[in-house]
């Protein structure tokens, strides 16, 4: 029989383990690290007797022994075999973004399957009657992040202003990259703070409370936390302050940002520099992991992230404010001005907004025949 490394593999130690990890259907197997050198000996199709013969510095039963242990792990495939096909499918479809991105999919997917699986209601009384015991009280994060001792600015409460049909709202949200420059008001950003990251109710989960945004998100952790770069607000100096949500407060942490730095951290994106504000969504991770200890958890914070962005987009229209987003930016360099850790309490996506341009410079022109003439429409067509 000939087989080969799956191209689908991650190794790794997990509490001083060495783990072999294929994905999507491999199992997370405990060796040997010389599991890696017998696996390297494996790069092309060969027979274990072939392999053998770049080993021989191992005894034939060591070898043997690892090989059994590596099929049976599902790191290494049988030549024909449907697994194998599958293995070169996925290395072809996921391509340049593996191994990182593949294997946070895969090994994040149907966890559901196993015994262990969480429960995905995301209800805490759920969890707890089914038989999981909380973490104590005193271990549970805050449900809001605050700088008790940076100076703070209490922000207006007026009248929202939302009253915009939802449909024109709708349709009219687009992403802009070209703003006027007029800056923004302190009531119109307070709105749109308190709008999209304030709570809307307090919620009894069981073992305490937890609030709800407008916006759905996983369990109601509220893991993500909002900062605000600001460029060109009217009452507040330029710099970076946490949008405290319980005070409806912003708190200053650190002063200055000008255009070009704000371009610089959107990843030297040149529209990064025009918009009124930038709001940094930071997930402060303890909050999601203390009631789901399970990695697909992280998917859930992305996909939370993304609510918050949408959110964000379609109050910001509401407003008369041009909305903009960016996946694009210097992760480590944004930690470090909101004076984030980038370890428990990481960036994961960059929001903006200011007065829109009229005409705007970089308005992508409609699709016309020539468009259409390049485009595959539908699976299958030229
Ligand atoms: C998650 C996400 C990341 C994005 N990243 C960028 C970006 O890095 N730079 C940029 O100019 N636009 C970015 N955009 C904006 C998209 O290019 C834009 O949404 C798309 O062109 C469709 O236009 P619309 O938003 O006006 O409908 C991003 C949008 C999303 C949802």
């Amino acid at each position: 029989m000939r087989l080969r490394r799956s191209r689908c593999l991650t190794c790794y130690w997990h509490d001083s383990a060495f783990v072999v990890h294929p994905h999507p259907h491999g199992t997370p197997t405990a060796l040997h690290p010389a599991a890696a050198e017998i696996l390297a000996a494996f790069e092309e199709w060969s027979t274990p007797d072939e392999a053998a013969g770049h080993l021989d510095h191992l005894t034939p039963d060591t070898v043997e022994d690892a090989v059994e242990a590596l099929v049976r792990s599902g790191a290494l495939l049988a030549h024909g075999s449907a697994a194998a096909q599958l293995d070169e499918r996925i290395a072809g479809q996921w391509g340049a973004w593996m191994p990182e991105a593949s294997f946070f999919h895969y090994a994040t997917q149907d966890v559901y399957d196993s015994p262990q699986a969480v429960d995905p209601s995301g209800e805490e009384r759920d969890a707890g009657a089914a038989g999981s015991p909380g973490p104590e009280r005193e271990s549970l994060p805050p449900l809001f992040t605050g700088y008790p001792d940076a100076p703070r600015l209490l922000l207006p409460r007026g009248p929202a202003g939302l009253g915009a049909p939802f449909e024109q709202v709708l349709y009219d949200r687009r992403t802009h990259r070209d703003f006027t420059g007029a800056p923004v008001s302190l009531e119109t950003l307070a709105t749109l703070l308190a709008t999209v990251f304030g709570p809307v109710d307090f919620i009894d989960c069981g073992r305490g409370a937890l609030y709800r945004r407008t916006s759905p998100q996983g369990g109601s952790r509220q893991e993500i936390d909002a900062y605000v770069g600001v460029l060109g607000v009217s009452g507040l100096a330029p710099g970076w302050y946490h949008y405290n949500g319980l005070q409806h407060a912003l708190e200053l942490l650190s002063e200055g940002l000008t255009p070009a730095e704000a371009a610089r951290l959107c990843a030297d994106q040149s529209w990064a520099a025009r918009p009124a504000f930038l709001v940094v969504l930071a997930a402060r991770l303890e909050r999601m992991s203390v009631k789901y200890p399970t990695p697909r958890a992280y998917r859930v914070c992305l996909l939370d992230a993304g609510h918050l962005g949408q959110t964000f987009a379609l109050t910001a229209t509401a407003l008369g404010l041009g909305p903009a987003q960016t996946g694009a930016f210097r992760d480590s360099a944004v930690a470090g001005r909101c004076g984030l850790d980038n370890t428990g309490h990481t960036p994961l996506y960059v929001l903006a907004a200011g007065h829109p341009a009229a005409a705007p410079q970089d308005a992508p022109p409609p699709a016309g025949l020539p468009a259409f003439g390049a485009t595959a429409l539908l699976d299958g067509r030229p």
